[in-house]
């Protein structure tokens, strides 16, 4: 076979559906968020960043990158080897307790991503519990699917939020056999919000274990951080939550928050958590300061939800259409691929803003957005030169206002 020139095939579909990924070559500029330097083939530029998931500014607040200098001169730079063979570093072992207060939980572990910590606690479980059902919702991300199809247990997707076709399917499922219910709180395309009262409701009726992915939400929501469940008093009823350290806290790696004895099965069972190596002690320094920061201060939250509210009230006054929601996530629907692109490539070229189009298959076609993340950092003036930038392009594309 020639490889190559199977995967250059593979590689031209892509690009002839319009769903080949092209990367923008930053350099975030410490001290300076949300600005970073773009490299190009004809030099560098200076760009604003509105599509990070650095959604607070975290991983350039000087308490965290002090914590993570302070904890290289410590320790240096690697973990050594996996959590169990010479890879445990105190600074794990903090984070971990962190983890478990920050959402009530007897207990925390914490893995290489929340893509791994989705991956290998929903593979886990399903593969170890004796004929597990795990009802999944229709939009979970990447890493569930993924975790839930290794698990090769009977899995049921239920639809998008859907509380009555949850129901159904409980209802019609096994009634002796144990159950488990997979959702988020934060959608992060959409920016939906899932009833987690409700769900939780289902579940001491049907007898499921709940599991929540809260990584759109832990740092930005509750008075603590601790997300959605905590602002809404629900911490207690979920079997699991799970996190990542990368979004909100600014650094990297993921958690699941739980019983002593869960997060003692997947230590002990989880090929995804055993078999790597541990986080940098770093890493962990940074995302324990961040936490610890975010759980005492309100700042950042106020400030960030308010930055919001200032985005979203510009594009009502401009007539750009944005998905309502809940949350801090503000979708500018284009409805198009190729003009999504080229809306995306001008506003970098010649206004020095960078958003990703959100293309098929992320989200639906006919849906392409351009997913744009206001942070406490985005002046006025930051504002204010996107929306005008959009307002210009959308006449350029004859796109269609919103109507107030
Ligand atoms: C809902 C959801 N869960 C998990 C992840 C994975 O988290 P991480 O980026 O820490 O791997 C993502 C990533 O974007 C996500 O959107």
């Amino acid at each position: 076979m020639d490889f190559d020139a199977f995967f250059k095939s593979e590689l031209d579909g892509l690009h002839e559906e319009g769903r080949y990924r092209v990367f923008a070559d930053l350099e975030r500029q410490r001290g300076n968020f949300p600005r970073a330097t773009r490299y190009t083939e004809n030099g560098t530029q200076d760009v604003t960043v509105w599509c990070s998931n650095d959604y607070l500014g975290m991983g350039q607040n000087p308490l965290v990158t002090e914590a993570m200098k302070t904890a290289i001169d410590n320790c240096g730079a690697g973990a050594g080897g996996t959590r169990n063979i010479s890879g445990t570093n105190h600074y794990h072992v903090l984070l971990e307790n962190e983890l478990a207060d920050l959402h009530g939980k007897e207990s925390a572990l914490i893995f290489t991503s929340g893509y791994i910590s989705n991956w290998a606690t929903l593979g886990t479980l399903g593969h170890k519990i004796p004929g597990l059902i795990i009802f999944s919702d229709a939009l979970n991300h990447a890493s569930m699917i993924e975790g839930i199809k290794h698990g090769k247990c009977e899995r049921v997707i239920w639809k998008h939020n859907d509380l009555k076709d949850l129901e159904a399917k409980l209802a019609a499922a096994d009634p002796k056999a144990p159950k488990l219910i997979a959702f988020e709180s934060v959608y992060s395309m959409d920016g939906d919000i899932s009833p987690i009262k409700e769900i939780c409701d289902l579940a001491d009726r049907y007898g499921a274990m709940t599991y929540l992915d809260e990584v759109h939400a832990v740092g930005m929501y509750g008075p603590r951080g601790g997300g959605v469940a905590e602002r809404e008093g629900l911490m207690h009823r979920l079997t699991i939550i799970e996190g990542t350290l990368g979004k909100a806290f600014g650094v990297m790696g993921g958690y699941i928050a739980a019983s002593a004895a869960l997060c003692d099965f997947i230590r002990s069972f989880a090929s995804g958590f055993i078999f790597t190596t541990a986080l940098p002690p770093a890493l962990a320094a940074g995302a324990v300061a961040s936490i610890r920061h975010l759980k005492s201060n309100q700042i950042e939250r106020f400030a960030h939800q308010e930055r919001v509210r200032r985005v979203r009230s510009l594009l009502d006054a401009r007539g750009i259409p944005h998905m309502p929601n809940p949350s801090h996530i503000v979708p500018v629907m284009v409805g198009d691929a190729a003009k999504c692109k080229w809306i995306s490539d001008i506003l970098l070229d010649n206004f020095n803003i960078y958003v990703q189009p959100i293309n098929y298959p992320t989200v639906p076609k006919k849906t392409e957005r351009l997913r744009i993340t206001p942070t406490p950092l985005h002046t006025d003036a930051d504002i204010e030169h996107l929306v005008g930038a959009l307002h210009q392009l959308w006449s350029r594309c004859a796109l269609a206002r919103a109507v107030a």
